[in-house]
């Protein structure tokens, strides 16, 4: 067997730990691989196809980004390669070119919408296999998405950064954090950090309980707070910020939101300043933490072991604690939002964190 790999959308940290555990695995099930370079933008590319041995994934378990590299600016069933501006699907034309060159399987890394890819692929015929990784953790059918933990952990040494130069200050520090349309990052960076105010998009926020808290501490003695705010979140009466419209097949990029905030608290009279850290593709960078390592080998490998025993149209997923997979989430089940009454939002309720709704 010849198995293509690649990684759609962007980078997540542990990634390269999926794509060492593939290959490694997969050469004890004798499976030839062949790395894909920069996502779906190489499978337009017949030079971005590069055999991959062990010697090639020798040494990147602790490196942050992705070795093959990243797009995000190609979905190729709305591609707008070519002469035509307008987007057109070359599906069926890459899963001829792929054959065309003995690929006999394709192993799709992402979130989301390289899920949905993925399914297209499948449906085309082409045997394929998802390993789900996210940043934003926001992929339904899964525990935990590979580069959560590590983004978290990024987030809450910033939070912990913060306190120190906001209570020298007596600030009040808006930290911005990313995730999308899911508040997974902000609520657990938040909590582990011990914020103040954590704003998710899954809860509307109202200004007056963010003030109301700020307040609350500063009658306490406590003359800083840190709100952490994820870039999906909106007070009640408004909008998500978008930097740049979505088209088709291109998400939204969102943004914003903590300069929005910044602005609301300002003309409360606090009595304190207000500062922004947008912490923006910090979370996408750096060495992935232990659990990504440990859960992207697991998950690369399972994806080898899928592919070897030729068990196609799967996700590969982490459910309680475990490497397992299922069949491509449907839309129904593709995404994942923090629910506002589970457990870690009631835990950040009872040690006091305002979540704004
Ligand atoms: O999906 C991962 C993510 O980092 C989101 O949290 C963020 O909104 C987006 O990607 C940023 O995308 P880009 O790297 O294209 O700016």
């Amino acid at each position: 067997m010849r198995a293509v790999i690649l990684s759609g959308g962007g980078d997540a940290p542990g990634v390269n730990a999926v794509l060492r555990g593939f290959v490694h695995a997969a050469r004890g099930a004798s499976i030839d691989v062949v790395g894909c370079r920069y996502g779906f933008e190489g499978l337009l590319d017949p030079k971005a196809m590069l055999p991959l041995s062990v010697e090639d994934v020798r040494g990147i378990l602790p490196k942050g980004g992705f070795v093959l590299g990243c797009s995000t600016r190609v979905n190729p069933f709305f591609a707008t390669t070519g002469a035509s501006r307008e987007p057109h699907d070359l599906g069926p034309a890459i899963v001829d070119r792929l054959r065309s060159e003995r690929i006999d399987a394709m192993v799709l890394i992402g979130g989301d919408g390289t899920m949905v890819a993925a399914a297209r692929f499948s449906k085309l015929g082409m045997p394929t296999v998802g390993v789900p990784k996210t940043i934003d953790n926001d992929l339904g059918e899964t525990d935990v998405t590979c580069g959560f933990d590590s983004a978290v952990t990024t987030g809450v040494h910033a939070i912990d950064a913060l306190h120190s130069t906001a209570e020298a200050h007596s600030r009040v520090m808006v930290v911005e954090v990313m995730g999308r349309n899911a508040g997974f990052i902000a609520l657990h960076a938040g909590v582990a950090g011990g914020a103040d105010v954590i704003l998710v998009p899954e809860i509307p926020y109202r200004l007056e309980r963010v003030a109301r808290k700020i307040r609350e501490r500063e009658a306490l003695g406590l003359r800083f707070s840190i709100v952490v705010v994820a870039e999906g979140a909106r007070p009640f009466d408004g909008d998500v910020l978008q930097l740049e419209s979505g088209r088709p097949g291109l998400l939204p990029r969102l943004g914003g939101a903590g300069e929005r905030l910044v602005r609301q608290l300002e003309t409360l009279d606090l009595g304190h300043e207000v500062r922004l850290t947008v912490l923006g593709h910090l979370q996408r960078g750096g060495s992935p933490s232990a659990f990504d390592r440990n859960l992207g080998t697991q998950l690369g490998t399972h994806a080898a072991e899928l592919c070897a025993a030729g068990t196609f149209g799967r996700m590969v997923a982490w459910r309680d604690a475990r490497v397992t997979s299922v069949p491509f989430p449907d839309e129904g089940r593709l995404h994942k939002r923090v629910d506002p009454q589970g457990s870690l939002a009631n835990a950040a309720r009872l040690v006091g964190i305002e979540l704004g709704g």
